[in-house]
This record gives structure tokens, sequence and C-alpha cells, in this order.
């Protein structure tokens, strides 16, 4: 089975980088978010990367005008019946992402390959909620998706061979690397990413540096591109501490613990970049 088409579920952050690769490596995109203003955007930031791509030589005018032709976007989530794979990016709670795929099933394609992008919840458990757990995988992208050459691919306790195939040759098109993963809370990079972000976060808890010293420890003591707290605001201290209480109720081992500062931060509405302020102020 040939994938051709692929439904893109949310143009925030992970939604649109997804749509940008995918419309490059000759895709047909079909991108769907609840806001007009986020597929707007969506839209204009893909415009924006692809330019800086050309004038940095990556990728020459005409296959950034190709990729944005092969872009549409809408409003209905049903008019993704077309696609031949689903990749579902949308916000990160478990009853979103089953309200998704239940309001779209009876719109695909039998042969219709779903994946969800998340970053910790159960693949099993959201496959139970479809007609076709065989069809159904983990695709999680890295943030940014079009500079991080990583994807990891996540078989449910049901995913079967042809769908882990036809999704690892996607991978292979979009020129990126597939980390094989089985499901189990976090997967791979972040079981092991968040708990170093945690900890950064106990390191200033508990006075040990300061946020300036503990990112340049980080830096130039580990060669790590961002410091941990700089990364954490990158990716949104919201997203960390969701992904620090899958780890701790789903492996129930209190090295996962969440440091309080973290919650309070959260609590605070200081969620990183994307509210302006964080470990660091962006204002
Ligand atoms: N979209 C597209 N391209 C981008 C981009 C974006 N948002 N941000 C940077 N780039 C491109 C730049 O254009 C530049 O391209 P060229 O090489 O063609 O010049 C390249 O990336 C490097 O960017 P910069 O020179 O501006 O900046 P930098 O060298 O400081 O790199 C960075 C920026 C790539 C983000 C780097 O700091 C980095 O790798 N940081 C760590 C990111 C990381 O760890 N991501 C994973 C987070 S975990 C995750 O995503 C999983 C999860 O579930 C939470």
């Amino acid at each position: 089975m040939e994938i051709k088409t692929i439904g893109v579920v949310g143009a925030g952050q992970m939604g649109n980088g997804i749509a940008h690769v995918m419309a490059l490596a000759g895709f047909d995109v079909l991108m769907t978010d609840i806001s007009q203003d986020a597929l707007d955007a969506a839209v204009a930031l893909i415009d924006k990367n692809l330019t800086r791509q050309v004038s940095r030589e990556k990728i020459s005018q005409d296959e950034k005008d190709a990729a944005m032709g092969r872009i549409r976007t809408t409003l209905t989530l049903t008019d993704l019946g077309p696609s031949d794979l689903i990749i579902e990016a949308a916000t990160e709670r478990e009853t979103v992402k089953q309200a998704i795929f239940e309001d779209l099933l009876p719109h695909l394609k039998p042969h219709t390959i779903l994946t969800s992008n998340t970053s910790s919840i159960s693949i099993t458990r959201l496959a139970t909620r479809t007609d076709r757990p065989e069809k159904f995988m983990g695709f999680h992208f890295m943030n940014p998706v079009p500079v991080m050459q990583l994807v990891e691919l996540i078989r449910g306790i049901a995913t079967d061979e042809e769908t882990y195939d036809a999704c690892l040759k996607v991978v292979e098109k979009i020129g990126k690397t597939a980390a094989s993963a089985e499901d189990f809370p976090a997967f791979i990079v972040n079981r092991i990413l968040m708990p170093m972000i945690n900890e950064a976060v106990y390191t200033l808890y508990e006075g040990v540096g300061n946020v300036r010293s503990i990112d340049e420890s980080m830096k130039l003591g580990a060669n790590h591109p961002m410091g941990p707290l700089e990364l954490a605001d990158f990716i949104g201290l919201d997203t960390c501490l969701a992904i620090m209480n899958v780890l701790h109720d789903g492996l129930a081992d209190t090295k996962y613990r969440p440091c309080p500062l973290l919650t309070k931060y959260v609590e605070a509405g200081w969620l990183g970049r994307k509210t302006q302020r964080g470990f660091y102020d962006y204002r």
C-alpha cells in the first residue's frame, strides 16, 4: 500500500513542522485544526521556514513552491477522509485524541493507517478506541521538526508489521532516521530527557546553581546544544510536567517525582517561550 496523502491533525508547533517535512518530501498534505488563526499561522510559518531553507541553499525555490502547493488546510476534521496516513498532533490530552479518532473513523478508507505524535500517552490504549488497532502506532517527531533527525516509531501491542514498515518508509522518504520503541511510558527520548530536565530543575530548586550556571554547565561541560532549563522553556514546562507525571504514574517509582518548582511554574502559567516567561524572561 503506497502512502500518498497524509492527514495532519493540529497546526501547532509540531503539526506545522510535520506538514512542512511531509510536503517537502512530496506527500500531499491535508492539515486541520479547530482554529482558522492557527491554520493561517501554521502556513505562514511553513512559508517562512521554507524560505529560510531556500536562502541557505538547502532547497530550491521550485522545491519550496511545490511543497507549499501540496499543503491544503481545512477546519473540517472529516475532510481528512482521503488520507492514507493520519498523524494526530493535537493537544496532549487523551480524551481529545480519542475524540478525534472516533470522529474521523467513519470517513476513512479501510487501509488508512492511524498514528499519534503523542510524547507519552499509551499507544496501545489509544488504539483500543479505534476499529483498527493493528493499523495504529506512535509517530513521534522531535522539536523543531524540520531540524531534528529522529522520529520514534512506537508499536502498540497489536500493531502489525505491514503498518510499521509503511511508517518506516515514510520516515526514510523524509530523510530522517527512525528509532523503534516499545510502548512504555514516554518511550525512549522522553524517558531519558525528561528526568534530566527535572533534575536540572531540582538543581535550581536546591540552590546548587542558578539558571545560567546550570545551563552553561550542560552546554559547555556536556556539549548539549541547549541547557536543560532553556530546553524546558523551548519544549513547554506544561509538557515537561505532563511527561514527568506519566513517568511517575506509569512506572510508580519516586525517581520520577516532578520537582515542586516545575509544578509551581506551571501553576503560575509560566510555561516557557510560548507564554514569554519560564526559567527565562522573553518579554
Ligand atoms: N524551524 C525550522 N528550522 C529551524 C528552527 C525551526 N523552529 N529553528 C532552527 N532552525 C534551523 C535554522 O534555520 C538553522 O538552519 P541551517 O543549519 O540551515 O542554518 C539550524 O536550524 C540551526 O539553527 P540556528 O543556527 O538558528 O540555531 P542553533 O544552532 O542554536 O540551533 C536548535 C537551534 C536546532 C533548536 C538547537 O539549539 C538544538 O538542537 N536544540 C535542542 C533541541 C532538542 O533537544 N529538541 C528535542 C526536544 S524533545 C522533543 O521534542 C520531544 C518531546 O516530545 C518533548
